[in-house]
């Protein structure tokens, strides 16, 4: 089959999803591979090493033309303009956003968003969210370190002794615990929340302390539990009592990282204004939720901005910042998911009875599945 590898065209992206690698596995397998050139350059991984592991260099439209091709983000409307009808695309297709699975139906993809992928064993080697979220916690710690004018670590020195930086890390899914444990690694001081109670132990077998917020009725305890290993929107009670124990331990706090989210629905607001305005100078919040509205009513999505002496950190695509490592994860799991919707002689053969790939196809034929 003919796989293709546009260089992405979103703002920003440095992602490729396929590296050279994937791509000797895929020729090695007796698929055609044609990457659009540059296409990983930006990840470093240059053109000379793709056409090393097999890989035919083309044009934009000469990628698009292929049977399969593999995406970081949904095909723009440039690109919708080029696939043929029949086209697969494996990418992270961003599930909730119907109009653009809309568009790609209408341009006839089959598509799959990976990110709708379910969170079980067998689908952890294909789990873009965990993949690429880790690198985001990881990176979070890592710009709260910089934007923050003190250290992380304890020192003792001749001249002094400075005091370990206090970090409250908000929503310990994959992102959170390892911000969690990137900062301890630094030496900070850590505590963290989140709504679901299996969290508290995960947060304390990584030397961190949990902040929490005791259930008050069962209905408080029963949707906490979230569905599917994911949050649900809380009820106005507890947010409410969170809100006030988050808001004092952010006034103690230096640095905030902020990872809450709840799948198709905007992040919940965390850290309210006055919270940030009660924080100390010099203080400051990553919200890494800050593309599905932020953790934090201040945060500027694709900016860095200051408040009262805080600064907000609200830059986009934290993977993308370390694209190597980032690529090279996520053209694994793109490889692992493949062998769901490739069958030995090579040819596209979709296990329809897979509830992986069940869950992944989001449009068909002309049709948005994930429409109601
Ligand atoms: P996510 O990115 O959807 O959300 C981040 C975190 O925010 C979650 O831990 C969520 O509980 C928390 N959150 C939501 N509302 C909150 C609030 N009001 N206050 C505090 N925290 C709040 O989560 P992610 O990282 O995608 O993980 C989702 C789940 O999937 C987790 O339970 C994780 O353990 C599970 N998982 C399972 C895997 C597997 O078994 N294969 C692989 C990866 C994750």
């Amino acid at each position: 089959m003919r796989i293709g590898i546009p260089r992405e065209t979103r703002d920003g992206e440095t992602r490729v999803a396929a590296t050279p690698e994937t791509v000797k596995k895929y020729v090695a397998a007796g698929h055609q591979v044609l990457v659009e050139r540059e296409a990983g350059l930006a990840a470093h991984f240059s053109d000379a090493a793709y056409e090393q592991a097999g890989a035919q260099l083309t044009d934009a439209a000469q990628a698009l033309s292929a049977a399969l091709l593999l995406k970081v983000r949904a095909p723009d409307a440039t690109e919708l303009g080029k696939i043929q009808a029949g086209t697969a695309v494996v990418g992270m297709l961003d599930p909730f956003d119907e109009a653009g699975l809309d568009a790609m139906a209408q341009a006839g993809i089959t598509g799959f968003a990976l990110e709708a992928a379910p969170r079980t064993t067998r689908a952890q080697s294909l789990d873009v969210l965990s993949s690429q979220a880790n690198l985001a916690g990881y990176k979070a710690v890592l710009l709260g370190a910089h934007y923050y004018g003190r250290m992380f670590p304890m020192m003792m020195t001749a001249a002094g002794t400075i005091k370990a930086a206090r970090v409250v890390i908000l929503g310990t899914g994959v992102a959170g615990l390892q911000a969690i444990a990137t900062a301890k690694r630094l030496g900070a001081v850590v505590e963290a929340s989140d709504v679901r109670p299996a969290a508290k132990e995960q947060v304390e077998s990584l030397g961190a302390k949990f902040i929490d917020v005791p259930f008050e009725t069962d209905e408080e305890r029963e949707i906490a539990q979230g569905v599917g290993g994911y949050a649900r929107p809380m009820p106005a009670s507890w947010m409410t009592r969170q809100a006030a124990l988050v808001s004092e331990r952010c006034k103690q706090a230096d640095i905030v990282i902020s990872t809450a989210l709840i799948p198709g629905r905007p992040a919940p607001t965390l850290i309210s204004a006055e919270t940030v305005r009660a924080m100390k100078p010099g203080s400051v919040i990553v919200d890494l939720a800050v593309e599905r509205g932020g953790n934090c009513p201040l945060s500027q999505k694709g900016k860095v901005v200051q408040e009262n002496g805080v600064t907000l950190v609200g830059l986009t695509n934290l993977p993308g910042m370390v694209a190597t490592d980032a690529s090279a994860l996520y053209s694994r799991n793109i490889l692992d998911f493949l062998k769901l919707i490739i069958d030995k002689e090579g040819n596209l053969a979709i296990a329809r009875d897979d509830d992986i790939v069940q869950a992944c196809l989001v449009c068909e034929a002309g049709k948005n599945l994930r429409k109601k």
